[in-house]
């Protein structure tokens, strides 16, 4: 009832100031689409390496635009005929799809407004690999990047110490890897030193027939050091650690002494 009145003055000024931004923005925009279809916008791609049999995502971004309807994506592959994916008028466009692709590719369709352009792929597989076209327009041009997807097969190693050995060995092993990775022993007290005559190295085909287990083993490990089992391929790299404290090897031979 007894409220001041100070506001109407301002407000009224508002108005005004937010009519003039408003036709501002609207001159903008028709200068802006005036220019379209000459001009290209970034579109930026992020290299990454698919995990056989596991999900992976193709990395892509541009320019966003304001209209998701008047962007298009097209995902291609050099030497495959038919597209891999297309998402227009905010939604998927599939009927150009190759077969290849069928039932494995989506887009992330509420991040397209904000630029993001990623396609997930699942089920990767080894033919997956090769080189892709991320394809953009929008209503401020069209651009495009290219991304070389390798494929393989990764997995962290695990390392501890290896029980029935009659020495103080540890054992590092990984699950799954593809192509056939290196493995380097290092420790953190004797840097620089070399490990290769005091480890050994196998490689078990799993039962896909491609990927294969990893077994290092590491003899004569010294206590209060902390070792790192580094399994390396052209696709990833991984690294295990294990720290060996007195308590430890003390737990290790106790371990023995029980079992007596
Ligand atoms: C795109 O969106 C997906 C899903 O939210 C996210 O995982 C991915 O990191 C995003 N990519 C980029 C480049 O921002
Ligand atoms: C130790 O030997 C047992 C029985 O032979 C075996 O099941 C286990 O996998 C072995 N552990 C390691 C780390 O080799
Ligand atoms: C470690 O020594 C082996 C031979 O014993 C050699 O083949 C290998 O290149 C050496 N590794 C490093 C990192 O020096
Ligand atoms: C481990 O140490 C023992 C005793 O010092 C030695 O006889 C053996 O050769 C060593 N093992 C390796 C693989 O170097
Ligand atoms: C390495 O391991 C393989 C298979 O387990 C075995 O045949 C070979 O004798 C081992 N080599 C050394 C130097 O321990
Ligand atoms: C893997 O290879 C073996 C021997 O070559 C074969 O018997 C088996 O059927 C193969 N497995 C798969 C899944 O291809
Ligand atoms: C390991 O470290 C502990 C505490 O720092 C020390 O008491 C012990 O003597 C060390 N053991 C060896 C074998 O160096």
């Amino acid at each position: 009832s007894n409220l001041p009145k100070v506001n109407e003055n301002p407000r009224s000024h508002a108005s005004i100031i937010s009519i003039i931004i408003i036709l501002a923005g609207a001159i903008a925009l028709i200068i802006g689409f005036g220019i379209s279809g000459r001009h290209s916008i970034t579109v930026t791609t992020l290299t990454s390496a698919g995990n056989i049999g596991e999900d992976g995502i193709l990395s892509c971004t541009f320019e966003p635009d304001i209209k998701l309807s008047d962007i298009v994506i097209q995902w291609l592959k050099e030497g495959v005929i038919g597209l891999v994916h297309e998402f227009k008028e905010g939604k998927d466009e599939l009927s150009e799809q190759d077969e290849t692709f069928r039932g494995r590719t989506a887009v992330f369709a509420d991040q397209v407004i904000v630029g993001n352009a990623s396609l997930r792929l699942k089920n990767v597989r080894l033919t997956d690999a090769g080189t892709y076209k991320c394809y953009i327009i929008t209503s401020k041009g069209k651009g495009n990047a290219n991304l070389e997807y390798k494929t393989g097969a990764f997995s962290m190693p695990q390392v501890n110490v290896d029980y029935n050995a009659s020495s103080e060995t540890l054992r590092c092993e990984a699950p799954r890897w593809f192509p056939q990775p290196t493995v380097v022993w290092a420790s953190q007290v004797d840097q620089g030193a070399n490990f290769s005559e005091v480890s050994n190295t196998s490689f078990e085909l799993n039962s896909e027939n491609v990927t294969m287990k990893v077994v290092s083993v590491l003899y004569n490990a010294t206590i209060n050091n902390t070792y790192s089992c580094m399994i390396e391929n052209d696709i990833a790299k991984a690294t295990g650690d294990i720290k060996v404290t007195g308590a430890f090897l003390h737990a290790f031979y106790m371990d023995l002494l029980g079992k007596e």
